[in-house]
Formats: C-alpha cells, structure tokens, sequence
C-alpha cells in the first residue's frame, strides 16, 4: 500500500481524500489518502513533510497556506510550478529525492475546455484577483493563446508585478477595476477570496457580452458563490464554479504519482450529489 497525504490549515473539510478514494477505487490502485492538519509555525510544515517521506510516503497534496513553502522545500520544480511559485503536488523518488508540481492551473483549464466545452484560445479572457491562486493559474491559461489576458485586482501593483513575470508567455496586461469601464470580455475567471467574505470584485455592469460571454469562480460551493449569482444576471450565458477545478487537479496529481489517469466525469458528478 503506497501513502499518501493532503496537508493544510484547515485540512478537515478537505474533499482530496474522498476525490482520491474513487480515483483508487475507479483505477484499482492500492494507495491510502488522508488528510493531516499542520501548524501554521515556523518549521511545522518541513518537520511534517520530512518525517511523512522517512516513514516511506511517496508524496502529497499541498493546500492554504503551505503551496508557497512546499515550492521551496521541494529539490526540483516542474517549469510551471517555477513560475507559479507554488508546488500543490510533491512526490518522492527511491533515490529520496522530492519533486514539486502544481496541478492547479491545468485542473482549471481542462475543467473548461474538456468538461465544459470552452475553449481559450483566442478569447479575451479577464482575470480577478493577483494572490496566489490566479499566479498559479497563468501559465497554463496563457498556453491554450488567448487573445489576451487582463488581471485586474484592487491593489493594481500586484497585478501590473504578475504581469510582468508572464509577458513572454503572452498578451498579458494589469488593470484596476475602474478602468475595465467600457471593455467586455469572452470569460471572465474570479481568483479573488472575496466570495470568503460574500463580497464581489467591483465590476461594471456590461462586462458581459450579453448572452455569449461566459464566467468562472475558482472557489466552489453548496449554494452559488456570489460571483455566479451576479454573472447570471448581468448576462452570462454560462457561469461555472470550481468544483470541476478541484476534480481536475486532482486527477492530474494523481496521474503524475500512479501513471494513470481517472476518470473525472463521475467524481465531479458524486461531489455535487454530496454538496447539495
Ligand atoms: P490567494 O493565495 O487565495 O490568491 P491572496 O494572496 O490573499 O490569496 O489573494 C487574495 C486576492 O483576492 C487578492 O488579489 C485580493 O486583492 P488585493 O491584492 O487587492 O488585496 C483579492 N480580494 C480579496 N478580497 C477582495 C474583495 N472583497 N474585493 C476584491 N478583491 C478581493
């Protein structure tokens, strides 16, 4: 039996052990997945990822607040990882070496395009939010060609910084939220925490080509998160959130560790039965 781990604070309300229970299950693979709560203090995060690999695990998912840590705890870092600046996957080697990867942005893009049937490439995408989990996302969405890629978030230096770090990969650019004032755009993706707080990133009221344009919350939950509700009615013609995402990562976690790759379909569809 191979083990494995998912670790973050919190970590109890976590859905990686049951998604990887099925993937197990759907594969016939014998792992063991569990979850495991690590203090937020200093050391607690490397002490906890080096005992788990002593005792002969062989690797684990990284959620809030650890990605950052884990991308520089880890010996060798996929190149999207790298300019993530974030690993949510790690796995180890017989040779006891760690690697990093970060699964996220392609769970967010495979959920689009495979499960939802939208294409990025050449569309006009607008990106909110410029913490950590839209810098995980960039590089991915920017390898699909958009036509460009806006960032807006309320403190538009982090945006016009995240920018910069992913000019080569693209048409990308940072704004604020008052100057996306008279623009539309063909998917609009909500990076922000602000759904945590029940707020919306402050967005004109015709950002949404009417009947056409489609929008993507990252966060997922029982009910519509705030931005699904106010993309609905100011015309999207599709609005998603992230529990595909959460899937999709998943999936490609586990293949990078089993070398084989679930099915996500009926997962995601066992979620949201358990959801609602
Ligand atoms: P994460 O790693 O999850 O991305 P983060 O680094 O704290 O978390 O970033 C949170 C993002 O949500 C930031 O872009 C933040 O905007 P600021 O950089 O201006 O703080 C954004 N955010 C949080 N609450 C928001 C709100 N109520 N309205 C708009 N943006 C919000």
């Amino acid at each position: 039996l191979d083990h494995y781990l998912v670790v973050g604070n919190p970590i109890a309300h976590s859905k990686s052990p049951f998604i990887h229970a099925e993937f197990a299950k759907q594969t016939q693979q014998a792992i063991s997945y569990e979850p495991l709560l690590i203090e937020t203090n200093n050391g607690a995060f490397t002490q906890a990822i080096q005992a788990f690999q002593a005792q002969g695990g062989k690797g684990l998912n990284v959620t809030v607040p650890f990605k950052q840590e884990a991308w520089a705890l880890v010996k060798q870092r996929s190149t999207r990882a790298e300019r993530a600046g974030a690993v949510n996957t790690i796995g180890f080697d017989n040779q006891g070496n760690s690697w990093g990867d970060n699964t996220d942005g392609i769970g967010l893009v495979r959920d689009l395009t495979k499960n939802h049937g939208k294409s990025l490439n050449n569309q006009r995408i607008l990106l909110l939010g410029a913490g950590g989990a839209v810098r995980g996302v960039l590089e991915p969405i920017l390898q699909e060609k958009p036509a460009c890629c806006v960032i807006a978030n309320r403190t538009v230096e982090k945006a016009q910084t995240l920018a910069r770090l992913f000019t080569d990969l693209g048409d990308i650019s940072a704004s604020s939220y008052t100057d996306l004032a008279g623009q539309q755009f063909d998917i609009i993706i909500n990076g922000t925490s602000a759904s945590l707080q029940g707020e919306l990133p402050p967005l004109p009221d015709d950002i949404i080509p009417l009947k056409r344009g489609w929008c993507y919350d990252m966060m997922y939950s029982a009910q519509r998160t705030p931005f699904i509700q106010w993309a609905l009615e100011h015309g999207a013609i599709c609005a998603r959130d992230g529990l595909g995402m959460l899937v999709e990562q998943a999936a490609e976690a586990f293949y990078l560790w089993r070398g084989v790759r679930p099915e996500t379909e009926p997962v995601i569809e066992l979620l949201k039965q358990r959801l609602r």
